[in-house]
């Protein structure tokens, strides 16, 4: 995979993916769907190499997502618990990298509360380092196994019209799907009011609306972002109830969205704010599926990064 710090080899951003590239994870992803619904789910492709989780916030999904990934993959897996390691006594983040990688691992699965953190990592060791968010930047593989679900259910997304609705200001995931399905031809608007909006969308490749009742009957994908209040900094942003009256996908809104238009949600949802739950149950509600996909996303990018990277054909045969 593309990336300054050493190409193929980390997945840091999803800039540092070309569009083929993104076609390549989502063909062998579908391989590795048919894997997952197995009897018994597992192949031997990375057997005998290591992934380890360094996670410093929480995780519920993404975490978990990787773990099943790399087990069927037969990979050992080793988990790093913040919480109980010597973080606490004080070591530093590079400290702690070095000691982990120096135990032989082949993969370093990072998640974060700062900015960069992961792309720090990834120029401290030889191992290949994969984002699983950091800060409000980014979160690749939520982005990649978004496209995934979001083309399995409505094919070539070129053209179709995708709405974020919600706090972007705050959000990795918004910032990676911009990338991710302005990249296979979407285009999209970022619907939230201005302070859960970035201070500049400079370069940004969306439009924008402060209204999402104006854009609902014009989209393919309504995908809705939880308030991320733990993240924000200003005192300015609307209150649950505000957020919830103008922004919340209740059954009515729903309703005003065209015939097959998908509505997306990242996880952890909260019901009653920004879906409501009836929503969640309907058919073309594809949360879920979401979650689903993400373990063979997550193996596909796995494989990827600890096969040979994306440049032999000969690795794919290995998820047959
Ligand atoms: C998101 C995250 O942690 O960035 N969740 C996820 O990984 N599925 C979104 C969120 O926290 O709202």
């Amino acid at each position: 995979m593309n990336s300054r710090h050493n190409a193929r080899r980390h997945l840091l951003s999803i800039s540092d993916l070309e569009t083929a590239d993104i076609e390549r994870i989502c063909d062998l992803t579908e391989s590795f769907a048919e894997v997952s619904r197995r009897r018994i789910p597992r192949v031997p492709a990375l057997r005998g190499r290591t992934v380890v989780w360094l996670f410093y916030e929480d995780s519920t999904r993404t975490r978990l997502s990787f773990e099943a990934a790399a087990k069927q993959l037969s990979a050992d897996t080793v988990n790093f618990s913040v919480g109980s390691s010597s973080v606490n006594k004080g070591e530093s983040l590079r400290d702690t990298v070095e000691a982990i990688e120096a135990m032989g691992i082949d993969a370093i699965v990072v998640r974060h509360s700062c900015a960069g953190v992961p792309h720090r990592v990834a120029d401290w060791i030889d191992a290949s380092v994969i984002n699983a968010g950091d800060g409000c930047h980014e979160h690749p593989t939520q982005a990649l196994l978004d496209l995934y679900t979001a083309r399995n259910r409505l094919g070539d997304l070129s053209g179709a019209s995708v709405a974020i609705v919600g706090d972007i200001a705050h959000s990795r995931v918004a910032r990676s799907d911009v990338l991710a399905f302005t990249a296979m031809g979407a285009e999209v608007t970022l619907v939230a009011p201005r302070p859960l909006l970035p201070l500049s969308l400079e370069g940004w490749p969306v439009k924008v609306s402060h209204n999402l009742d104006e854009v609902l009957g014009e989209i393919d994908i309504c995908y809705l972002l939880r308030m991320q209040l733990e993240r924000a900094a200003s005192l300015d942003v609307p209150s649950l109830r505000e957020f919830r009256a103008e922004y919340g996908l209740d059954s009515a809104r729903a309703n005003r969205l065209r015939d097959g238009a998908l509505i997306m949600h990242p996880g952890p949802m909260n019901r009653g704010v920004e879906i409501d739950g009836d929503v969640v149950e309907r058919p073309n509600t594809v949360i879920t599926e979401q979650v689903a996909n993400g373990v063979a996303v997550r193996m596909a990018v796995l494989f990827l990064l600890l096969g040979s990277g994306l440049d032999t054909s000969e690795n794919e045969s290995m998820a047959a």
